[in-house]
């Protein structure tokens, strides 16, 4: 499969969830050509539509200022597969499995992403090298900032199991995302502006997934085409100099077998049938 068109309502939902981000990490994942058209209703936070190739958004548009829709143009390759540019197919945990962890923080703590319990740790120094876990899931994480502001904090998060109270989607993240303020009891609520830029950032995990979507998200909403990457061996890494203010960089994970629903798949005839027949299932069930 090269490319695939989806017309969606797509309500937005940070930290993991907005529009042109999910669906700009879902393109790199599958390495796909995705077309996202969201219907634009600003009232319900339905906005963030774009054209993302399987190794960088092509373009996007997302406005919560004014009702007008846009066009979006943009030329993609109809084989992306036979293109220079085509991405590596990424061993998730390679990195992450082979590495001495880095020594877990004394000061992990409990927070909550919409209902869904997460450890997180915080990134006090302005450089480092941390590592959270949850049960299985490791995640790590090298970075430095520009510059360390005390009025924002961010923290390292690691999540695994089903999510929300519905506990039907199985899911598997490391994130670094900033809290909404600098009180550390507000990680994981929805925050839109940043001021701290990353001079470099590393995050890798030990999924146990193969189905990992790499998010970077800037402040007010932008995507960072061109300044990230994943290496083959499953660390999301920062490049081309220093990134705009950070939102969240995050390893989103779906371990679609271990779903709730999982047995009630319909179809099951071939892998293909499976991925296309998960995937959306995965996309609906979301909204
Ligand atoms: C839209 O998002 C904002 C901020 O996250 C939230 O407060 C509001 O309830 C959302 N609106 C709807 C209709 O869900
Ligand atoms: C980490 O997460 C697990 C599972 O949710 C929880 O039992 C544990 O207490 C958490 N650790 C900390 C330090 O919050
Ligand atoms: C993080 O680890 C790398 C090697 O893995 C080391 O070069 C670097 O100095 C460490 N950074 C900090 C702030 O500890
Ligand atoms: C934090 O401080 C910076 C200046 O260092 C300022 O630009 C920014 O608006 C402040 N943010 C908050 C949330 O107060
Ligand atoms: C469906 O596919 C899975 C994975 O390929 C396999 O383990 C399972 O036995 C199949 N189920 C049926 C009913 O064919």
């Amino acid at each position: 499969m090269d490319t695939i068109l989806f017309p969606t309502a797509w309500m937005n939902f940070l930290p993991f969830l907005t529009a042109i981000e999910f669906h700009s990490a879902w393109a790199m994942g599958m390495r796909v050509n995705l077309l996202a058209a969201n219907t634009h209703k600003v009232g319900q936070n339905m906005t963030g539509s774009g054209i993302y190739a399987p190794h960088s958004p092509k373009v996007y548009h997302y406005d919560m200022k004014t009702e007008s829709g846009k066009i979006l143009f943009s030329e993609v390759d109809t084989h992306p597969r036979m293109s220079p540019d085509y991405p590596a197919a990424v061993n998730w945990n390679a990195y992450a499995k082979t590495i001495k962890p880095f020594p877990v923080q004394k000061t992990t703590f409990g927070g909550f992403v919409s209902r869904d319990e997460f450890n997180f740790t915080e990134l006090f120094k302005n450089s480092g090298n941390l590592t959270v876990c949850q049960k299985e899931l490791c995640c790590h994480l090298s970075y430095r900032m520009v510059e360390k502001k005390e009025n924002e904090s961010y923290v390292l998060g690691a999540f695994t199991g089903l999510h929300s109270r519905r506990q039907r989607e199985y899911w598997q993240v490391c994130t670094m995302l900033k809290c909404k303020t600098a009180d550390l009891k507000t990680c994981g609520q929805a925050v839109e502006t940043a001021a701290t830029r990353f001079e470099m950032f590393s995050l890798s995990g030990t999924f146990g997934t193969e189905y990992v979507f790499p998010e970077v998200l800037l402040s007010e909403i932008n995507l960072s085409p061109g300044k990230f990457e994943v290496l083959k061996d499953g660390r999301l890494i920062n490049k081309n100099g220093p990134s705009e203010p950070i939102l969240t960089v995050s390893l989103f994970g779906r371990w679609y077998t271990k779903d709730a629903v999982h047995n009630s798949c319909p179809t099951n005839n071939s892998a293909v049938n499976y991925l296309l027949i998960s995937t959306l299932l995965m996309i609906y069930k979301i909204l």
